[in-house]
């Protein structure tokens, strides 16, 4: 058994639910280490479909052991209405769900100044978030003004902290339009809030370290992607917080020397929520048609996704950054019926062409693309490679290539069963 780094190798949406849930089969524990209520991770179970947002995607697997780290940023009401749900489907979340007391809060505030800064219009304020509170949070917790999910346990004390942090705020909520909120409704919110989060919290570092050292599989829950990472993404339209592999270590509380694999997720072809460059981006018939047959529909905020064709650059530059072992592809049958499918393979810059990507001069770069044969196959049914059309299998070879990272598992459906196991990371440590 081995601990297993999952990552979104894209901007997010890459079907990293649908992979951790069906990696969970053989591991005993999850831990999301990042970002927070601004994910949707979207599990599919024959005909029933659930989206989490904080909650770990192992959650489906009632011997799972789902952890929620300490890298996060958890608004309590979002995971309280989680939870409620996961229970009205029976699942008994809060039996085998834990918080890290370290984990900071996303507060109302947070949230109001996300969406006051978005609304605002001006020039580097506005990302296009998922206005959920996350920079805000974020900022705080840098700042060293953060509340964590510790101090539920003290609400007189959590409201000392609420008041030291609107005092930093109230400048910058009034420069946007916004009124200082009361910090005595805030906490009165807290308080049922408190009385359902506190009896989670627990020290969920020691916890992932305990499964690890106790031989058990573990898997360790990216959100976003690495595109959209603070320090590697497409900066300033990113989160706010890690989403490359590197983070999930500080993120659970556990040590590198403990990972054994890095598995980065991409679909077939990528698509983007929200603003900044795309260069592949396809605004135009093919685009259109990408995102109607993939659904491709925000699951938190329900935004049209951006669509364009895969960028090979990008996934080296993801295989570099995450030390990728394998990939996990999905969304292939998405591509079905396109008469020919286009990859981008390298990029001319006023310096020149490159094969890596210019990642801060995505604006003028332009993609160098090669054209592959498609497929009218469809592919829902193929449990194995070599059921794949020879067009389509000639599309994995092309990637596994082209990204120097040999692919893992083939996705051709949102089921569990819809899935092509090459190898199992899960047995390799
Ligand atoms: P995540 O944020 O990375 O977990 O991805 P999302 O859940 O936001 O978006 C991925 C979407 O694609 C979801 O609606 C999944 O149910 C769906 N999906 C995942 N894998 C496949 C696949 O191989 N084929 C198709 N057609 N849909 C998939
Ligand atoms: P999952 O885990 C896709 C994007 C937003 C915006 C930028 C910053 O489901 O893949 P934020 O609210 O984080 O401050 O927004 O990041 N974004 C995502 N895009 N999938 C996600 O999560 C995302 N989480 C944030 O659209 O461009
Ligand atoms: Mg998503």
């Amino acid at each position: 058994m081995s601990a297993v780094v999952v990552v979104g190798a894209q901007w997010g949406d890459e079907g990293k639910g649908k992979v951790v849930d069906y990696f969970t089969e053989r591991a005993d524990t999850v831990v999301r280490f990042a970002g927070g209520p601004n994910a949707g991770h979207t599990l599919v179970v024959g005909d029933d479909k659930l989206i989490v947002r904080l909650v770990p995607s192992g959650i489906l697997r009632r011997t799972t052991t789902c952890l929620l780290g300490q890298g996060m940023v958890v608004d309590p009401a979002v995971l309280v209405g989680e939870l409620d749900e996961l229970t009205r489907r029976g699942l008994d979340p809060e039996s085998r769900l834990w918080l890290s007391d370290r984990a900071h809060l996303i507060l109302p505030y947070h949230v109001t100044l996300d969406g006051l800064r978005e609304g605002s219009g001006r020039a580097g304020a506005v990302i296009g978030t998922t206005k959920r509170g996350i920079g805000p949070a974020y900022e705080d917790k840098a700042a060293r003004r953060g509340v964590r999910t510790g101090d539920l346990r003290d609400l007189a004390r959590l409201e000392q902290l609420v008041e030291q942090a609107l005092a930093a705020w109230a400048p910058v909520l009034r420069d946007l339009g916004g009124a200082v909120p009361a910090v005595g409704p805030i906490v009165e919110a807290l308080r049922p809030l408190a009385a359902r989060l506190v009896p989670l919290l627990a020290d969920t570092s020691r916890m992932a370290d305990e499964a690890i050292r106790g031989g058990r599989g573990v898997l360790l829950e990216g959100a976003q992607g690495t595109l959209l990472d603070l320090d590697h993404g497409t900066y300033p339209f990113v989160t706010s917080s890690t989403a490359v592999a590197g983070g999930a270590c500080a993120g659970a509380g556990i040590g590198p020397t403990r990972i054994d694999a890095v598995v980065g997720i991409t679909k077939a072809y990528v698509t983007r929520v929200g603003g900044g460059p795309f260069p592949t981006e396809l605004n135009d018939a093919t685009g259109a048609r990408l995102r109607e047959v993939g659904a491709e529909f925000g699951s938190v905020t329900g935004r049209p996704r951006r669509t364009g064709w895969l960028d090979l650059p990008a996934l080296r530059y993801a295989a570099r950054v995450n030390g990728l072992d394998g990939l996990a592809l999905t969304k292939l049958d998405v591509l079905t019926g396109l008469p020919h499918v286009e990859v981008c393979v390298a990029y001319d810059t006023p310096s020149g062409r490159t094969d890596q990507l210019p990642i801060d001069e995505l604006d003028t770069a332009r993609p160098v693309y090669e054209r592959l044969e498609g497929w009218s196959e469809t592919l829902s049914e193929a449990r194995s490679l070599d059921e794949l059309p020879a067009a389509a299998r000639a599309y994995v070879r092309f990637l596994e290539e082209g990204s120097g990272v040999p692919v893992d598992l083939v996705s051709v459906g949102a089921r569990r069963t819809e899935t092509l196991v090459i190898r199992d990371p899960l047995k390799r440590g």
